[in-house]
């Protein structure tokens, strides 16, 4: 079984394909959505609607031992995944395995803090999903996702087992579900990539295809390349020309899209900055790396947080 916490746009894709494929699921949302909904409404790819009877509390499920022994999937943005599983966590055995889904990097290392025992997976996906109101999606867009174990430096830790075989129903429910070695590469990118796409969109309210004006490119260039210079100072390895080429297809993959921080920053929330510039200004400081642009961005998003 597998239990989501979080019923955001990702979240519920996840319940929808996995309820599609016949898997035993169960997703946990914010107290404040009372009470829990048990339908779900997904639309498809295809534009075909489907509305699912779902199984939907606030409180993980611990009464059966499929449910004790369920797979934990976190699909909330990063700035609450440590309280969301915090807000769980008397009802989480020390043995179960952690999916941490998000955009973004620094949370694993938050998480294992106040869960040594669990192992945790870093997973990223490029599957986009509109959340139209409360457990009401649509599926906007195919894209790879992959999975891999978060490495610590205990070799006996759990994480370094094999892991992999609990990504199989995700395998099964969605296409394109891979199991990674190199996990920290994949999210590296994906770090990038937010770090390119979402504050510019966010600052100037643009969609993701109109950062190929020449203003854009011309501070998306130079931040990638801030970027790439933390990457290799962490022995992340990238080719500059590729991971430029890259952020340029997403760009153009995306065009129609508002960047997830566009949103946030439309509809006065918090956004995720701190774990994508803010994690990328950090180590680069402890490399003493400057980056002057994606530390004016940061400030920027920071200040129309504050608004
Ligand atoms: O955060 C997002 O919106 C997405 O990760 C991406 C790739 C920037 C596309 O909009």
């Amino acid at each position: 079984m597998i239990q989501i916490i979080g019923a955001g746009a990702i979240g519920c894709l996840w319940l929808a394909k996995l309820h599609q494929s016949g898997y035993p699921c169960h997703i946990v949302s914010r107290a404040s959505v009372t009470p829990p909904k048990q339908q779900l409404d997904f639309t498809d790819l295809q534009g075909q609607q489907y509305q699912f009877n779902i199984s939907h509390s606030h409180q993980l499920l611990t009464t059966s031992i499929a449910e004790q022994q369920s797979t934990l999937l976190v699909c909330v943005k990063a700035p609450q995944v440590l309280a969301a599983l915090r807000d769980q966590q008397s009802h989480i055995n020390t043995d179960q395995v952690i999916i941490l889904m998000h955009n973004g990097y620094g949370c694993a290392e938050e998480v294992q803090q106040h869960f040594p025992n669990n192992p945790i997976i870093c997973a990223t996906t490029a599957n986009a999903s509109l959340l139209n109101k409360t457990l009401n999606i649509t599926h906007t867009g195919l894209g790879p996702s992959y999975f891999g174990a978060y490495q610590t430096d205990n070799k006996n830790h759990p994480s370094s087992i094999n892991l992999s075989t609990h990504i199989a129903p995700l395998q099964k429910a969605m296409p394109d579900v891979s199991w990674s070695e190199s996990i920290l590469n994949k999210c590296w990118l994906k770090l990038i990539i937010n770090a390119a796409i979402n504050p510019l969109t966010a600052i100037n309210q643009v969609t993701n295809g109109q950062l190929q004006a020449p203003q854009y490119e011309a501070l998306i260039q130079p931040l990638v390349l801030e970027a790439f210079s933390i990457a290799e100072a962490e022995r992340i390895n990238f080719e500059l020309t590729d991971l430029q080429q890259t952020v340029a297809n997403v760009i153009s993959a995306t065009a129609e899209n508002y960047s997830s921080m566009n949103r946030d920053i439309f509809y006065g929330r918090k956004t995720e900055i701190e774990y994508i510039n803010g994690y990328l200004i950090k180590k680069a400081q402890q490399h003493n790396i400057a980056t002057p642009i994606l530390n004016d961005l940061y400030q920027q998003i920071k200040v129309l947080e504050s608004r």
